[in-house]
């Protein structure tokens, strides 16, 4: 049995709360040294009459240590749980190798989809690096949801709809060429966009051909269907080119202009239910009990807007994959368009709504100098995985000048090392980029990750551990910092899934790093003792495992040499 069950079930014994929601309260203690469980008392204040601390304290005395726990300490209004070392050396590498790749996971989301709405890139535009934690952000929930046994769809909701293309059209037949286009990419086509509003300016009549335009892709023009269709393939053959430097795939392109030919569903259905209201020609939800602004569903002239799409995209979504929750990975300057738009779904009486879910984040925001403003302040994203990889490259050759497959490597560990600054900090914190933090191989950065993975691989490319091995060879302080750091990992990929906040997952990555590096160098893994040296190779076996699994959460490579 598992020490969390067993802890649990010897509380229990002396309170008379359920073990199972004992369980599910044992915490672990923020640092090794405080014990390895603790069970805050203060759920049992009410019941018993008493202080938390005076419960730990009573606890402490008369609770019964299960085999292989060695203490129990009141800590304020907490009881903490020390195992053996030996035993817990035992259970957390035992099941380090009995679970392998799944460490860490679990079955609980089996059979239930996810849906991920993230990156969700406009057309015509170019991919910036406002891009950035939307893309690796949602990446990282993707992957943490299929380690948890759900069913990750990924949907990149393209911004493919709007009067903006019926003025790329009109400026396309106007100045554009094709041949420019095909070899300039997105950079031409925002060109085009540009000159339109500049010469719009002047000349009022193209506003006027380029509603004209757009007219014409509603109607399904065959003209007009060709370009926009072309534009959007330009677009997204560009996109594509990033998501692969990044290791991503999207399940579903479906974008805004694939719910055309399913709004009348939700005009429909919001007015046999009562909740349109005509104001000033505009067609909206009123929200105003929920002091919101209303919700416009339909303009003066017909048009839908963003949250009908929104809305309709809610209801296809639901149709189609029955998720069981439905989640939107967008800046927090979103936040009102989805708690009215969600509150819409809510009163059209669909008891699912409270399975969307805003996973909002804050914004990336540079030092000078971190971008080049070449373009203005659009960084274009490949811009800056470019310049990650070559200034890795840099680096790489003066640290490693004998590495093979040198460039490979860079490009893992440059776009790592990006990837790795958005997924830091809790969601809702601004980033702030700076390039020497990001690409410091000694500082919290993902570069310094993936580096202590190789170093274990490096180890164990010298000897690798067999047969029995003897746990309690396992007790120094170190040795003992780290085990509790691999045995601290699922319990952060759980909370990182229960609050969608994937940095949680790399910190506790951080965390066995740290503690591995301090084993490295105070321990010497290549014992003369070949019991010993067994014992340190499987830490370090079970080290390697776990870090690749951690990274591969967070969606970096885990290059075996560096
Ligand atoms: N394309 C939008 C933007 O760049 C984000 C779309 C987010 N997803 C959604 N379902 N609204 O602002």
């Amino acid at each position: 049995m598992e020490f969390r069950s067993m802890i649990a079930e010897a509380i229990a014994e002396k309170t008379g709360l359920p073990a199972e929601e004992i369980a599910g309260l044992l915490e672990t203690p923020p640092n090794p040294e405080l014990g390895d469980f603790a069970f805050p008392c203060f759920r049992l204040a009410k019941t018993l009459r008493k202080a938390p601390p005076l419960i730990a304290q009573e606890l402490a005395e008369s609770v019964a240590l299960p085999e292989g726990v060695g203490s129990a300490q009141p800590a304020g209004g907490y009881l903490n749980f020390t195992l053996d070392r030996s035993a817990q050396a035992r259970a957390v590498l035992s099941r380090i190798y009995a679970e392998g790749a799944r460490y860490g996971g679990s079955s609980e989301g089996a059979g239930r989809n996810v849906c991920i709405d993230y990156s969700s890139v406009n057309i015509a535009k170019p991919l910036h690096i406002g891009h950035l934690p939307s893309t690796v952000i949602g990446n990282a929930l993707y992957r943490i949801c299929r380690h948890m046994g759900y069913h990750p769809v990924g949907i990149n909701h393209l911004g493919d709809w709007g009067t903006q293309f019926g003025k790329m059209i009109c400026a396309y037949k106007a100045w554009g060429d094709r041949e420019t286009i095909e070899r300039g990419g997105v950079d031409e086509l925002v060109k085009l966009y540009v000159r339109f509003h500049q010469e719009a300016e002047q000349d009022e009549s193209l506003n006027e051909a380029a509603r004209g335009w757009f007219k014409k892709i509603e109607d399904r023009d065959p003209e007009a269907t060709a370009l926009f269709e072309w534009f959007k393939k330009i677009t997204l053959e560009e996109v594509q080119q990033v998501f692969d430097l990044m290791g991503i795939r999207f399940d579903s392109y479906a974008g805004e202009s694939f719910y055309n030919d399913k709004m009348d569903r939700v005009v429909n259905e919001l007015s046999e239910k009562g909740l349109l209201k005509l104001d000033q020609g505009a067609k909206i939800v009123d929200l105003s009990a929920y002091k919101m602004p209303p919700c416009i569903i339909l303009r003066s002239d017909g048009a839908t807007l963003y949250a009908t799409r929104d809305i309709a995209a809610a209801l296809y979504r639901k149709d189609t994959y029955d998720f069981a929750k439905c989640l939107y990975v967008v800046a927090y300057q979103q936040d009102l368009h989805f708690r009215q738009w969600f509150k819409v779904v809510e009163l059209m009486g669909y008891d699912w709504a409270k399975d969307l879910v805003h996973v909002s984040f804050g914004m990336v925001s540079g030092t000078e100098g971190a971008f080049s403003t070449r373009r203005g302040n659009m960084v274009k994203l490949r811009d800056v995985l470019n310049a990650a990889i070559e200034k890795t490259g840099e680096i790489m050759k003066e640290k490693s000048p004998d590495l093979e497959n040198r460039d490979a490597v860079a490009r893992d560990v440059g776009v790592g090392a990006l990837v790795w600054n958005s997924l830091y900090n809790g969601r809702i914190k601004d980033v702030v980029f700076d390039w020497d933090t990001v690409l410091n191989f000694d500082g919290e950065t993902g570069p310094y990750a993936q580096y202590t993975h190789a170093r274990a691989c490096s180890v164990l490319r010298k000897a690798q551990p067999q047969g029995e091995i003897d746990y309690s060879l396992l007790s120094d302080d170190e040795s003992r910092g780290l085990i509790a750091a691999l045995a601290a990992f699922p319990d952060a990929v759980r909370e990182a899934m229960d609050k969608y906040e994937p940095y949680l997952v790399s910190r506790a990555v951080m965390a066995i790093c740290q503690a591995f590096n301090r084993f490295y160098y105070q321990q010497r893994i290549m014992a003369e003792d070949a019991a010993l040296r067994n014992a340190r190779l499987t830490l370090t076996d079970a080290t390697r495992r776990v870090l690749a699994i951690g990274l591969d959460l967070v969606g970096l490579a885990a290059p075996e040499r560096m």
